[in-house]
């Protein structure tokens, strides 16, 4: 086997035209190659080759920012010439946001404008150009996708599965996918990338021989060291004392700009908010104010825009004046810039200890994130980001005993976290036969596997010998939970379909209702004047309809306290969705158009989520004055966003949020009657146990039939 030259590489990359097209380097192109220079990836180019040209599977092991994923996609280029040889290089990404700006990074670094060779493809967002891209940054969750559709991913020539530390769920499967695939397609080779690793557990995973293990190399980073405090005692506010840091950070500390790590959308934006009126109230008053520097404060989570994703990287403020006191940038983050991203320039690090997991309780069948404390590995990586440029510090808003003692040494994978249905679902369309006995990384709970088979037999996607019906066929080629699929196939039986896909697109995307904290009355009264009786399913179709009337008022949106980025994303979320049902002849219709039968319309389409969702039915205890699921009995209440008049005895909900008191989200009101019809398998009552719940059913099942007789008898 041929090693490609480490030294021709560099030789064409210090020439003058780009390699894989054959046109003239641009002045910027030899400004960024510059740095990728100094990039610790970089210098062991030669090793990388060394390892990866005499083997089908290896391991990479080096400190986030050292290149990883920026270079190694790169040096494959060069040894497997995708320009000239017409496969393809993967490399994959857990989060979206990761994939697409590192695909936009990388196609500067290589001299080609983003989409054409180098792209990237995240789940209803395809930038690549068929026969020409070679380079192509995903989530992990798509590259499972395209197994389902070719399951010998014969379009590649390497596959690197970047980030495995985090071991989100698609990395698993794909994991385990990919270590049979190698057996058939000697081909194929494949990279398992990481920032820290128990690097022997996936050495000997992929090892094809008994004993044996799969190479690895490990690049130490060049970082710095990083001081580390923790407070005396846990904070009761995490967020106000994470402020209070920042804020004396920046009146008495060097320069150097600071990372904070909260856990979601709001903490994060309310925390910048918060920020900013702490530094206009200190430059207001004489005595602070010329001593401090100008500070900018971004957010960063994965909902934000990407132009603003972009600002993260932007330089520090100037001074005011000349020689004044220097600016300094704080960004506040999700645990996205944990190991996914880094942002050059960071020296202080603010970690409150939190981060919002996935978690799920196969006994009420619920799935829900929370807010938990992190692992001694995340508090490590979130340190380590302060020492990039020179010695930094961290400061841990817990005290040392905690990290020590409380905090659990690595987070639990994600398979052993979440609700598998849609997992099961793929696994059976790649034909998977025994789920218990496949070669997983670690093996899901056999409860959460009951629950995911369960399920889907219910939904009717497998058979009594779980096996895929056709049906189950059809869900697997939506990108979207076996539930959701079940909606968009049922919907045309309701004569609602038009209906029910604008509402799966709108559930799809991020919240659409924007509700700012200083307008929080004016937000919900646009709500208000939106919704629509029977619940939030009925409002967000209204919403969207109206965004669709009103599509030629730029101001509409903002008016209504809606997310325009959100409604146009709903918009083409939609029609992908849409393209999916015309490929299987799944009709889109409105039967009820004219007013008079829009009631009737309604009901159809309150109908229709159960067909998906009567697993996520609750009903209305007076008693215990709260909603009890059905089945499993978990009491829940209302989520105060929920648009329903009064308590209905029976909902239907699509989230479960479990703070302090568990909440239903996004829910409608349904009828017992509905449940016995739409998803008698599952509402077969003869088989329960003894239950209120039970007794109303079992009314409503002899009124059903009272019904049925007299249809008919007439
Ligand atoms: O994957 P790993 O954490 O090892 O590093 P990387 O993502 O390849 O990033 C290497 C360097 O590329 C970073 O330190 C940044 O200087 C730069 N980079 C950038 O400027 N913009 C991006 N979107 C990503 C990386
Ligand atoms: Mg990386």
């Amino acid at each position: 086997m041929s090693v490609t030259s480490a030294r021709d590489v560099r030789l064409s990359l210090d020439g003058d035209v780009n390699y894989f097209t054959g046109r003239p380097y641009s002045d910027r192109f030899k400004k960024i190659l510059a740095k990728r220079k100094e990039l610790a990836v970089y210098d062991r180019m030669a090793a990388f080759y060394e390892m990866f040209d005499r083997n089908q599977v290896c391991l990479y092991v080096g400190e986030t920012g050292s290149g990883k994923t920026t270079q190694i996609p790169q040096f494959v280029c060069y040894s497997d010439q995708p320009h000239l040889k017409g496969k393809m290089i993967a490399c994959t990404q857990p989060r979206r946001i990761a994939a697409t700006s590192v695909a936009k990074r990388v196609a500067d670094e290589m001299d080609l404008p983003l989409g054409k060779e180098v792209g990237y493809s995240i789940r209803f967002e395809d930038v690549t150009t068929p026969d020409c891209t070679f380079l192509k940054y995903m989530t992990d969750g798509m590259l499972l996708r395209e197994a389902m559709a070719d399951p010998t991913l014969s379009r590649y020539s390497t596959i690197i599965l970047d980030e495995v530390h985090e071991r989100t769920l698609a990395t698993d499967i794909l994991m385990a996918l990919l270590k049979q695939l190698i057996k058939q397609r000697a081909d194929l080779r494949l990279i398992i990338m990481s920032a820290t690793l128990d690097a022997r557990k996936f050495q000997t995973y992929f090892s094809l021989e008994e004993g044996a293990l799969v190479p690895l190399l490990k690049v130490p980073g060049r970082t710095h060291p990083v001081e580390v405090f923790y407070t005396e005692e846990g904070q009761e506010d995490y967020v106000e004392a994470a402020i209070r840091v920042v804020l004396t950070i920046h009146r008495s500390e060097r320069p150097g700009d600071i990372l904070v790590f909260l856990t979601g959308e709001e903490e994060i934006e309310d925390a910048c908010r918060k920020i900013h009126q702490e530094i206009e109230f200190l430059f207001s008053h004489k005595e602070t104010a010329s001593s401090i520097g100008p500070l900018t404060c971004l957010p960063l989570y994965s909902s934000l825009p990407p132009q603003q994703q972009q600002r993260i990287f932007d330089a520090a403020p100037e001074p005011r004046t000349h020689g004044g006191p220097p600016g300094r940038k704080v960004i506040v983050a999700t645990n996205i810039a944990e190991t996914s991203l880094t942002i050059d320039g960071i020296v202080y690090v603010v970690d409150p200890g939190f981060s919002k997991q996935k978690v799920y309780n196969p006994r009420i069948r619920v799935e829900s994130l929370i807010v938990t404390p992190i692992s001694q590995a995340s508090a490590r990586q979130r340190a380590g980001r302060a020492g990039r440029t020179r010695p930094g510090k961290c400061f841990r808003l817990y005290p040392e005993h905690v990290f020590t003692r409380e905090l659990e040494v690595q987070t639990p994978p994600e398979i052993l976290r979440s609700n598998l249905g849609n997992t099961v679902l793929e696994l059976a369309k790649l034909g998977v036969k025994d789920l218990v006995k496949f070669d997983y990384v670690d093996s899901p709970a056999p409860e959460t596997l009951m629950r995911a088979l369960e399920l889907l037999y219910y939904l009717e996607a497998l058979d009594s010998g779980f096996n895929l019906t056709p049906l189950g066929t059809v869900m697997a080629q939506f990108p979207l939970d076996p539930q959701f699929a079940t909606l968009l196939i049922e919907s045309p039986k309701f004569g609602c379909s038009n209906e029910v896909l604008t509402i799966v697109a709108m559930l799809s995307v991020p919240n659409v209702w924007m509700r700012p904290v200083h307008r929080q009355k004016e937000a919900d009264r646009a709500k208000w004047l939106l919704s629509l009786p029977g619940g939030d399913h009925l409002t967000l179709l209204n919403a969207y309809n109206q965004y669709r009337q009103n599509i030629n008022d730029n101001k509409w949106a903002w008016n209504n306290f809606l997310s325009k980025r959100n409604l146009a994303k709903a918009d083409n979320v939609r029609l992908q969705l849409q393209r999916i049902m015309e490929r299987n002849d799944i009709p889109l219709l409105t039967n009820f158009s004219d007013p008079e039968s829009e009631v009737q319309l309604h009901e159809n389409i309150r109908r229709t989520l159960l067909t998906g969702f009567f697993t996520q039915v609750a009903h209305w205890d007076p008693e215990k004055k709260a909603y009890l699921t059905v089945k499993d009995m978990q009491p829940v209440q209302l989520h105060p966003s929920c648009d329903l008049e009064g308590k209905p005895d029976f909902v239907v909900f699509n989230e479960f949020v479990l703070t302090t008191t568990p909440y239903i989200r996004t829910v409608s009101a349904v009828e017992p009657e509905w449940l016995l019809k739409e998803a008698p398998k599952f509402y077969d009552i003869s088989s329960w146990p003894e239950s209120p719940m039970r007794e109303v059913l079992k009314r409503a099942s002899k009124r059903l039939n009272r019904k049925t007789k007299q249809g008919a008898a007439a």
